[in-house]
């Protein structure tokens, strides 16, 4: 597969999500509970005491990690839901250190800084090149043995079915909220593995929206 470039369409993402958390809209209060599980199940206190928790939305998944105790870093595109979460923290006097850190931009932390990383529906909201970038960023902050949990959209996920179609991979989205947001998508485990090129553990988690679409994305666990 050949990426394109990274180029300005990168910052329509981050408008599409600004404006919609200015709206206050998209902001998730409650965790997902397949991350819940998959976070008890993979990672813990003692040897993945400090995670990145990379495009943290409403910062619900964000909070449980840090009840749980973990010392947690977040990433997002927009400032808006950055100052919302700061305020969310203070309130449950939690702590968190959050950047904003946009596509194109390296992550601001040394190598091998961090025992997991977290990329929880966020990572589709790239182009191709932009993707795989980000993910060499992830390799590069996570030490030896840590781990890198996330999703990727899967074909049939309502952003696919109802997106415009690139290439094979690359879509613009027309779901209302999101129109215009640049996305990738996958058909199969084995091209999200060689679109990460990484050996990884790859499922299938599908959630039925109940108006007919389907929120359908890989899960995927890698060990470094
Ligand atoms: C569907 S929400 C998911 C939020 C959260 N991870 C969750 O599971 O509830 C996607 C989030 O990713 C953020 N986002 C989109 N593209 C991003 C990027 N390139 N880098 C960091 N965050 C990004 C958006 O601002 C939005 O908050």
């Amino acid at each position: 597969m050949t990426p394109n470039t990274i180029d300005s369409k990168d910052s329509v993402n981050s408008e599409v999500w600004d404006n919609l958390y200015q709206q206050r809209k998209s902001l998730l209060s409650y965790p997902d509970s397949s991350f819940v599980t998959l976070l008890h199940r993979h990672l813990t206190t003692a040897k993945h005491g400090h995670i990145l928790d990379y495009g943290f939305g409403g910062g619900a998944n964000m909070r449980v990690m840090l009840k749980r105790g973990h010392k947690v870093d977040g990433i997002e595109i927009s400032d808006t839901v950055i100052e919302i979460n700061n305020q969310i923290l203070e309130e449950q006097n939690l702590v968190a250190t959050l950047h904003n850190v946009q596509s194109h931009e390296a992550l601001p932390f040394t190598d091998e800084k961090f025992d997991a990383v977290v990329a929880w529906h966020v990572l589709g909201y790239n182009s191709l090149l932009s993707l795989q970038s980000r993910i060499g960023e992830f390799i590069r902050v996570l030490k030896k043995g840590g781990c890198f949990i996330g999703t990727i959209p899967a074909y049939g996920d309502v952003s696919h079915d109802s997106g415009e179609a690139k290439n094979a991979f690359e879509f613009v989205s027309k779901v209302p909220t999101q129109n215009g947001a640049q996305i990738v998508c996958f058909e199969s485990e084995q091209a999200v593995c060689e679109a990460f090129n990484l050996d990884m553990s790859v499922a299938l988690l599908q959630s039925p929206l109940m108006d007919g679409s389907f929120s359908r994305h890989w899960v995927f666990l890698y060990e470094k």
